[in-house]
């Protein structure tokens, strides 16, 4: 058995996971552990931009840190923790400029300010962008400080289970992907920052690796998740593939339009039209190809053409060759054919500001958490702030954690864990089982996609419900063939779709139990918002016999909940 102790082990490199290391890094022996190289992580395929009220956009100059902080608490429906939300919105320009000091390369205005463009739900231009590859530019800075800082990565590691005794955390154990082996990890503070579980949908933007289980192995250890319900569909993915085709491409003017030719967004937010916020525009759209008014194959067109080659070249470079690689069109002549998929995982690991779950040493940070800046629905452009805002706090916050605690991992428990984490894996590789994982896992992806979408309504989540219980169930009989240790994918695929059950569970058990519509949660037979019973926060603790729910009070501060009106 190889053993690393560590003071600090952060779980995922993508922007949350290299800003908490690079920030607990100034003092603190700091691992990160990645399902793959840092630079290949999820937070690379971010488009859009990231928000902060820089501006510097000639109909920006009214903006404000508070304008950005209330379009943040209105776009989530009321859900946000607005004192979360405020925190975000102020740091986030000094957030940007950090980025841009350490080496991004934004786009730029032609008097050489940081360029920003609109995104929806947003009162001012507040996007900052570097064309649509943000997130590219974005993590191969904070990569690039990863190795300043000379932080070590363990990559092509799977965290298996978080290892936590009374309420506090002592490390972890990981499959080494390549050779099969099992690894201990010591360390008083963990930090999940692993990102989105939107694979658990057979529709979604997300990477592969985005199963969500390390946000799964913190529910385990003890955290609870927060919110599940609300899953954000993005309205602009590739037909077919669900490849994201970014909002900037709204940003930058870009049409919404039906089989016959109309710019459908004019009946439903004739203001905000294509750039309202996502939960509005994506029911939009699929209101249009429900109703019939879509074109065969359940798509609409998004239409760039009248943007020009230029534009198109110099801002959406990107998408351009996604849309003509992925779907065979070149929106510079043709338009894309779109339909909304799943994008981002609004709830997650519930944390305080700072990035602290309810278990002792271990915190989480980026799409993994659940702060609450997102509430029911996030606005884009939001997430890579809160990657980056959170990220630092949580690093902040292991500082502090070590500094007042002193903690040191207990090495008998963690060996004994270790055994149960073997024979674990172990009876996997014997493939005793009866159970096809593969069936398993198409089945819980289509049961999501179909009944726990864009529109919901009790049959179908009672439906979920049932079915998500059963595959539960069936899952400690998995079975898998291939008995080898070295990158056996089964195995790999195999102990993914646990914590993919967890999530999936909550998910649809928190949209059963929200009897109203808020941000992205819209239910058919509860239409309404209904802040008398549903101003309040979904929480899920892990047990044996699924999750263990109840609520909780959302905090408002500075911004009265009030009808949202775009
Ligand atoms: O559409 C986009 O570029 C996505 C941005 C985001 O999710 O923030």
């Amino acid at each position: 058995m190889q053993v690393f102790q560590h003071q600090v082990l952060v779980v995922g490199a993508g922007l949350a996971g290299l800003r908490a290391a690079i920030e607990a890094a100034q003092k603190y022996d700091v691992a990160v552990i990645s399902r793959v190289h840092p630079v290949r992580s999820h937070s690379v395929s971010a488009q859009g931009g990231i928000n902060a009220s820089l501006k510097n956009h000639a109909d920006g100059k009214d903006d404000s840190w508070e304008k950005h902080a209330f379009d943040t608490v209105k776009g989530s429906d009321y859900l946000a923790d607005q004192d979360a939300a405020i925190i975000m919105a102020q740091d986030a320009p000094g957030c940007v400029y950090e980025m841009e000091h350490w080496g991004t390369l934004f786009s730029r205005f032609p008097d050489g300010r940081i360029a920003q463009r609109p995104f929806g739900g947003a009162g001012f231009p507040r996007t900052c962008y570097a064309a649509d590859r943000t997130g590219h530019h974005l993590l191969h800075t904070l990569y690039e400080q990863s190795l300043k800082h000379q932080i070590n990565v363990y990559e092509e590691r799977l965290v298996t289970n978080i290892a936590t005794e009374n309420n506090r955390c002592h490390g972890l154990v990981a499959l080494n992907m390549i050779s099969g082996e099992l690894e201990l990890y010591a360390a008083p503070v963990v930090i999940v920052a692993t990102g989105g579980s939107g694979r658990i949908y057979g529709n979604s933007t997300n990477a592969l690796i985005n199963t969500g289980s390390g946000a799964a192995a913190a529910y385990r250890a003890g955290a609870q998740l927060e919110d599940m319900e609300f899953i954000q569909f993005h309205p602009t993915t590739l037909l077919g593939t669900n490849i994201l085709i970014s909002e900037a491409a709204r940003g930058e003017g870009g049409y919404l339009l039906n089989k016959d030719n109309e710019r459908f967004m004019k009946k439903y937010m004739p203001q905000a039209m294509e750039l309202g916020p996502r939960d509005i525009v994506a029911r939009s759209i699929q209101t249009e190809i429900d109703e019939g008014r879509g074109f065969p194959g359940d798509y609409v067109h998004l239409d760039l053409r009248h943007l020009g080659e230029k534009k198109i070249l110099e801002l959406l470079p990107g998408i351009r060759l996604l849309a003509m690689d992925f779907a065979g069109v070149d929106p510079i002549h043709e338009p894309i054919p779109i339909q909304p998929g799943q994008h981002y995982t609004m709830g997650g690991i519930a944390t305080s500001n700072d990035g602290h779950t309810r278990v002792q040493g271990l915190l989480a940070a980026g799409e993994a958490a659940c702060v609450s800046v997102h509430g029911a629905n996030r606005l884009g452009g939001n997430s890579l702030l809160d990657t980056l805002v959170f990220g630092r706090r949580s690093g902040s916050e292991a500082m502090r954690y070590l500094n007042e605690n002193n903690p040191q991992p207990d090495h008998k428990l963690l060996q004994n864990f270790w055994e149960k984490e073997e024979k674990r894996i172990q009876t996997l590789l014997a493939g005793e089982g009866q159970e096809d994982y593969k069936e398993l896992r198409h089945k819980m992806t289509q049961t999501l996609t179909h009944k726990v979408g864009v529109f919901r309504q009790e049959k179908e989540l009672k439906e979920a419900v049932d079915i998500l219980i059963g595959l539960r169930k069936r899952y400690p009989n998995v079975k898998i063939k291939n008995s080898s240790r070295a990158y056996n994918l089964e195995l790999i695929n195999a102990l993914e779709l646990e914590g993919m059950l967890n999530s999936a569970e909550t998910v649809a058990l928190g949209a059963l139990n929200r009897t109203e519509s808020r941000g992205s949660h819209s239910r058919i037979d509860f239409e309404k918002r209904d802040d008398g019973n549903w101003l309040r926060h979904t929480m899920a603790a892990y047990t044996e016999e699924g999750p263990e729910m109840s609520t909780k009070d959302v905090t408002i501060t500075k911004f009265q909940p009030q009808e949202r009106k775009y």
